[in-house]
């Protein structure tokens, strides 16, 4: 099916979202609506995604540059006005047209798939996906004959009670075959309760030409789900959360509360690996095998080796190697590579900064814009000065180092190969290989002192 063509309709504003993002632009399980609806129809072999935008176009076109062509519809007139604004990118088309609505992120390619494929076998010139949805509320109605053929689809505002009862609704989703369609959308009124021009009447159109159409019913109708408001998406990100983590498990993942795990639909974890609760795997995140995250870890896009444990995290476009240990309370900031077996802990922040293989942080450091080398001992509260209020300087500690508690190293400034610096110094000058430095003021003892003062 490499010459199945879309359109995917997602210029309306989405008024019931009351947002000034466009609707199709809101994510669920991370991921932008629109982008959920193309992933489907490029896994169900599209090789043509044409993108209908209008309400915030650039925005869309934005997002998603390079991902579709796009028309724009610069007033929302309704379906089937959207679809029409795709005729003089279509005119060559002879083809089916598989037709979609960039706010249904539930949509599978294998759903597409079979819809295309008994579209083609039925001979058609159009068919409609539809669902029997538990409450149908605000979709349109599948009305059929009494031969149980599709007669027509009512829209709910402007259907009769008896209409509201049916149960089998319209999902939005529809191949057609492109010439035919254009024919019946020029034929498409809009006297309606909403005054738009509805893309289903296409199907009432075509059928009263003689022509046939054709229904698919969709076996979960949880991918047909459409997304019109806050609650609905929430219902939706809900339902993608629980695939992704379904097939986490079925990949050999433990979950230890998937309720209480939320990763993102592109994130990739190994077999063995443990999840605890109140996790966030998100955007390109990719986890090894045999790491233990969570509790409480947020990683967004970042790059996690095998054996990694973290507790308490928070890491953000950053790599931890193999075997590195994180946490309890730690933040790892952009354009920060932790090598393999690594140990940082309670209350260390790290940003810009490469940290080689082995090299402890144990506590309530901050490093920043620094290069810090194999098998150093940073000892607790070690803070890299790395900024004068203007500008940020570098701060590079050699393999094997020792940093005593409580030191400032004030960038720029190199610490040699297997240096020491002595606790609570404030270096400001570079400290040659294999040197001891000690920058803190002497130690005096007045004796007797105290047990003056005592007495007084
Ligand atoms: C539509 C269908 C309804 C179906 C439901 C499935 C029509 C008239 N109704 O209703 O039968 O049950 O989807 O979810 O088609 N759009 C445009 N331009 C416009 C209007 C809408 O591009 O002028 C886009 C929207 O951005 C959206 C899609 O078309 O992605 C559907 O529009 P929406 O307003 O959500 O239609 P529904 O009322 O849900
Ligand atoms: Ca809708």
């Amino acid at each position: 099916m490499a010459d199945l063509t879309t359109v995917i309709l997602a210029a309306g504003k989405g008024t019931r979202m009351k947002s000034s993002l466009p609707k199709v632009l809101h994510k669920a399980g991370g991921k932008a609506m629109l982008a959920h609806v193309l992933d489907a129809a490029k896994e169900a072999g599209a090789g043509r995604n044409i993108v209908v935008v209008g309400f915030g176009g650039e925005t869309v076109e934005k997002a998603l540059a390079g991902e579709a062509e796009f028309v724009r519809q610069t007033e929302q007139l309704g379906t089937g006005h959207a679809v029409l604004q795709a005729e003089p990118l279509l005119r060559e088309e002879k083809g089916t047209v598989l037709v979609l609505c960039g706010d249904t992120p539930l949509l599978t390619g294998n759903l597409l798939k079979k819809l295309a494929k008994e579209h083609a076998a039925s001979g058609a010139k159009a068919t409609v996906l539809t669902a029997v949805m538990p409450d149908a509320a605000g979709y349109g109605r599948i009305i059929r004959a009494v031969d149980g053929t599709v007669e027509r689809i009512v829209e709910h505002k402007d259907a009769t009670e008896e209409e509201r009862a049916v149960r089998e609704i319209n999902s939005g989703i529809y191949c057609f075959e492109a010439p035919a369609l254009f024919a019946a959308l020029k034929k498409v009124g809009n006297d309606n309760a909403q005054g738009e021009y509805y893309l289903p009447d296409v199907l009432e159109i075509l059928r009263k030409k003689g022509e046939k159409i054709f229904a698919v019913a969709a076996d979960d109708y949880e991918e047909t789900l459409g997304v019109n408001s806050r609650a609905q998406l929430a219902s939706s990100e809900k339902i993608l959360r629980r695939r992704k983590n379904e097939e986490l498990m079925a990949a050999g993942v433990t979950l230890l509360d998937p309720d209480a795990t939320y990763v993102d639909a592109d994130v990739v974890v190994g077999r063995d690996t443990v999840i605890y609760p109140g996790t966030w795997l998100e955007g390109a995140t990719v986890v090894g095998e045999g790491c233990e995250i969570g509790p409480q870890a947020r990683f967004q896009n970042v790059r996690v080796g095998a054996n990694v444990t973290a507790h308490f995290c928070y890491a953000h476009e950053c790599e931890i190697a193999d075997g590195a240990t994180l946490g309890p309370f730690v933040h790892i900031r952009p354009d920060t590579k932790i090598a393999a077996h690594v140990k940082i802990g309670n209350f260390v922040e790290v940003k810009n900064s490469s940290v080689g293989e082995g090299t402890k942080l144990p506590h309530l450091s901050y490093i920043g814009d620094a290069d810090i080398g194999a098998g150093v001992n940073m000892g607790c509260g070690t803070i890299t000065v790395n900024y004068d209020g203007r500008k940020k300087f570098r701060t590079k500690v050699g393999d094997g180092a020792f940093v005593g508690c409580n030191s400032n190293l004030v960038a720029p400034v190199h610490i040699g190969d297997n240096a020491y610096i002595g606790a609570g110094s404030t270096v400001t000058k570079d400290v040659p290989a294999g040197d001891l430095a000690i920058a803190r003021a002497r130690q005096k003892n007045i004796a007797g002192w105290a047990d003056k003062r005592r007495e007084q």
